[in-house]
């Protein structure tokens, strides 16, 4: 039989790869997005998240709801509410229908997290259950679009590449591609509890950005710079409205990154990561 699939956030970059690789597979979408999805075969429903849910039917039709979409409007209290309340109000809906909730969280989300986008993640993580629910970490994905189309594009724009809080943190790349599988087969089974989806071994983020800069041919310094102060200067000028090309949010959560165990989750799915070094860090491909 067919699997029917309703994904939020379908049309951004996860979602799209994740349409794609549901569609090729035979399956059915159900994009849940602001604004319709071009892909053909595809069914819409208009869907904000915090809005009106669609339908009791959509729910009734489909197998199992991804919830991808996330809001980076606003900050602070406000922006973590919308997000999990959101994430409440939709989890509630599968769950009303008996249907598999497939959670994209991130490796930002953990119980000690001072960024909002970690706390609202770590927060909605907390609305599932383990033994029905899943919840997916990806670390930073690396692929033509996201956060690490948006990193690439800064790097070519900047001067220097500050590093903050001595750039030892640990991050954890994983393929665009990668995350897709993992979510198929979690689709397929489907399987429940958390999938730590990132590189077997964490690179520092000096690392990172050093990979980046060597794949999109640029050279640029490394400047250390001091964190908490460079958070308290943002924090001012975001009062005075400027826009910067970062934010006291971007640094609250490079401050706290952990390393997760990946391991296990992808040989519980049965899946070997793509290598570091074959994953698709150009520009060329953004
Ligand atoms: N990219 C990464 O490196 C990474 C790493 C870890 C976790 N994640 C998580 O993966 C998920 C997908 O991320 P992505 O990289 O694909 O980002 P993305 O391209 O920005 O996709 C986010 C999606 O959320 C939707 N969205 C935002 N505000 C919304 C609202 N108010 N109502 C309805 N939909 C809304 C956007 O819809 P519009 O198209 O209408 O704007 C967009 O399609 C997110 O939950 C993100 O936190 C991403």
């Amino acid at each position: 039989m067919k699997l029917r699939v309703a994904i939020t956030g379908a049309g951004g970059f996860l979602g799209t790869a994740l349409m794609r690789g549901l569609l090729a597979s035979g399956a059915e979408v159900y994009a849940l997005t602001r604004r319709p999805v071009g892909l053909p075969g595809v069914s819409w429903h208009a869907y904000e998240l915090g809005g009106h849910l669609p339908a009791p039917a959509l729910f009734e039709n489909v197998d199992a709801v991804v919830h991808a979409a996330f809001s980076m409007d606003g900050s602070g209290p406000a922006q973590e509410q919308r997000n999990v309340a959101a994430a409440q109000q939709l989890h509630a809906a599968a769950r009303r229908h008996g249907r598999p909730f497939i959670f994209i969280s991130s490796m930002s989300a953990h119980a000690g997290a001072i960024s909002s986008y970690g706390r609202a993640k770590w927060a909605s993580e907390q609305i599932l259950d383990p033994a029905v629910d899943t919840t997916v970490r990806p670390g930073l994905i690396i692929g033509p679009g996201g956060l690490y189309a948006r990193m690439l594009a800064t790097l070519r724009r900047a001067p220097v590449v500050p590093i903050f809080y001595g750039g030892t943190q640990p991050v954890q790349p994983v393929g665009l591609a990668d995350v897709t599988a993992a979510l198929l087969r979690i689709l397929g089974q489907p399987l429940t509890g958390v999938f730590n989806l990132g590189s077997l071994q964490p690179i520092t983020i000096r690392a990172l950005y050093t990979r980046m800069l060597a794949a999109a041919h640029l050279r640029r310094p490394l400047l250390r710079l001091p964190g908490d102060l460079t958070v308290r200067a943002l924090r001012v000028s975001e009062r005075l409205g400027l826009s910067l090309p970062l934010t006291a949010e971007n640094l609250l959560g490079q401050k706290q990154l952990r390393a997760f165990d990946t391991a296990a989750s992808f040989a519980r799915l049965g899946l070997i990561p793509t290598p570091l070094d074959e994953l698709p860090w150009g520009p060329s491909s953004s």
